[in-house]
């Protein structure tokens, strides 16, 4: 590991203006104090230190959000056109590029993330993702049916559908990607017409507020988007039971997706949730290891691992074992850990002290089970809830690092020597989570019969966790229900009206 900053640069003039503000809850496009009168304070994962302080919303606060979006369903949002929709969100792409070095800045300190992943998120994934999502509404189309119902002939009827908004959607997001997981839920949400309350992460609701913001400043009606932070034990757990709402979007962990299915059942609320992960990397023999070895550090290391589609397996061909886990600790132990702000850094902190301490539990438990320790394993003596990227080669299956999501960085590698696809799959897929995973050979017959034994929403070859505003993303197993992204990303927040007109 190399040098490292300590003291991390200043935010801006805006950055510092924002955090300076007393926060509210943005309800019915007014702020208003939380009804408990509480806040909580929000830090800075790289210092330690307190930066902001934001409202604690609890179910008296999702009870006013949620009749605001009510409310909001049926006033002027239900007379936008579609077109004015998309423009809608093609405008909120613009803000968010217009106010792009203030968004990078809360990012950073709400979340850790280095600089260059901020940049990136904010310059282009959020942007293209709200102006992917602006080209949608004018397509949303239901069907004429050739249906004969009740016995009448062709000419004396006509079915259809209609797509229609299923209505108030209540976003649960988590902290690992706060404006990512905001705009997944977002945009959907407007392209198809529905109204929103959002509840960003307790450890990181700061860019949610500061889009709230942005909202109306694209022209958002009041109360079709609607911010309550707080946690998740109380706002959280308050919307998703809540029956004023039409449909829970999640994401987070599985401990939580089964709390939120249990909320929902009051009123049978729909649900579509995004899980965890535990993503295998299968490397074969024949691969071009000068991009297995970049490839898998990243797939395991971006976002310090806090990242459902981690590449957290590492499965390698007994022949190009030993390279390739002796270049990805190469990379581990010369990636340069940092504050975000600082540019030089490319490895972040952890979320939270707890976080780091349940990583730590894992390194532990990995090395008592025999896990054979090549780098990382410790925290730096520095503020911020640092963790070194670490390595564990010679894993077994049923070790605690390998079975769980650790969501910290924490690679686990295990080898094969076998040319029975089935049984290299069947490592692969030993797992309760089939989120993401990717194949790495040159030989594309062998990577194509590898991508169907794959039990995971998303399989990439050669490359990991390929994302795209178009391209699905979801999980299978217990990695969640539904798709984002994509125009499958719109089905979660439409529901279908046949009509049959007969003359
Ligand atoms: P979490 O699942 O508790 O938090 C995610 C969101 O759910 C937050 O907004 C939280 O306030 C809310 N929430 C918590 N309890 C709730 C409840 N009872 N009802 C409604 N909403 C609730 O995740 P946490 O505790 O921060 O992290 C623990 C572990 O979860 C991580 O170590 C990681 O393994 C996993 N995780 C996975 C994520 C993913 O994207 N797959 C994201 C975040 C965490
Ligand atoms: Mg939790």
């Amino acid at each position: 590991m190399s040098r490292m900053n300590v003291v991390p640069p200043s935010p801006g003039p805006a950055a510092q203006n924002f955090l300076s503000r007393a926060h509210g809850l943005f309800i019915n496009g007014q702020w208003v104090a939380p009804r408990s009168g509480k806040h909580f304070d929000v830090f800075d994962p790289g210092t330690g230190q307190k930066i902001a302080t934001a409202a604690a919303g609890e179910a008296a606060d999702i009870d006013a959000a949620v009749a605001a979006a009510r409310t909001a369903l049926t006033g002027p949002w239900a007379k936008f056109t579609a077109a004015e929709r998309g423009k809608l969100l093609w405008k909120l792409a613009d803000l968010v590029e217009q106010h792009a070095q203030e968004l990078i800045e809360l990012e950073i300190l709400d979340n850790g993330q280095p600089l260059a992943i901020a940049q990136y998120v904010v310059r282009h994934v959020v942007p293209d993702f709200f102006r992917y999502y602006a080209g949608w509404p004018t397509k949303i189309e239901g069907a004429t049916i050739p249906a004969a119902p009740q016995g009448r002939r062709p000419g004396d009827v006509l079915s259809f559908t209609l797509r229609e908004p299923i209505g108030v959607v209540g976003a649960i997001i988590p902290w690992n990607a706060p404006l990512p997981m905001l705009m997944v839920k977002l945009a959907p949400a407007l392209a198809t017409g529905c109204t929103l309350v959002l509840k960003p992460a307790e450890l990181t609701p700061l860019t949610a507020l500061r889009m709230a913001q942005l909202c109306t400043e694209a022209g958002v009606p009041e109360g079709v988007v609607n911010v309550v932070t707080g946690f998740g034990e109380t706002a959280g757990a308050a919307l998703a039971a809540h029956p004023g709402v039409d449909k829970i979007a999640f994401t987070g962990s599985t401990e939580v997706g089964r709390l939120i299915v249990k909320a929902a059942t009051g009123n049978l609320k729909k649900v579509s949730l995004e899980l965890g992960g535990k993503s295998p990397v299968i490397v074969f023999a024949d691969a071009a290891l000068e991009q297995v070895i970049p490839g898998a550090a990243r797939a395991c290391f971006f976002l310090q691992g806090q990242n459902c589609m981690a590449g957290t397996r590492l499965y390698v061909h007994e022949k190009v074992h030993d390279r390739v886990v002796e270049g990805v600790a190469q990379i581990a132990r010369t990636m340069q850990l940092g504050h975000g702000l600082d540019p030089a850094s490319q490895f972040g902190p952890l979320i939270s002290a707890e976080q780091r301490e349940r990583v730590r539990g894992f390194v532990e438990a990995g090395k008592r089970e025999g896990g054979e320790l090549v780098c990382g394993g410790g925290a730096p003596t520095r503020p911020g809830y640092f963790f070194e990227p670490t390595v564990f080669a010679r894993m077994r299956a049923d070790m605690t690092p390998v079975k769980g999501e650790i969501f910290g960085p924490v690679l686990c590698v295990q080898s094969f020597d076998d040319s029975d696809l089935d049984r290299i799959a069947a490592e692969a897929n030993n797992t309760i989570y089939g989120l993401s995973g990717s194949v790495w050979t040159r030989d594309i017959g062998l990577a194509m019969q590898m991508v169907r034994r794959i039990d995971s929403g998303q399989v990439s070859v050669n490359m990991h966790a390929a994302l795209d505003p178009a391209i699905p993303f979801g999980g299978n197993k217990q990695s969640g229900w539904g798709r984002e992204f994509g125009k499958e990303g719109l089905e979660p927040y439409l529901k279908t009206k046949a009509i049959s007109v007969a003359w």
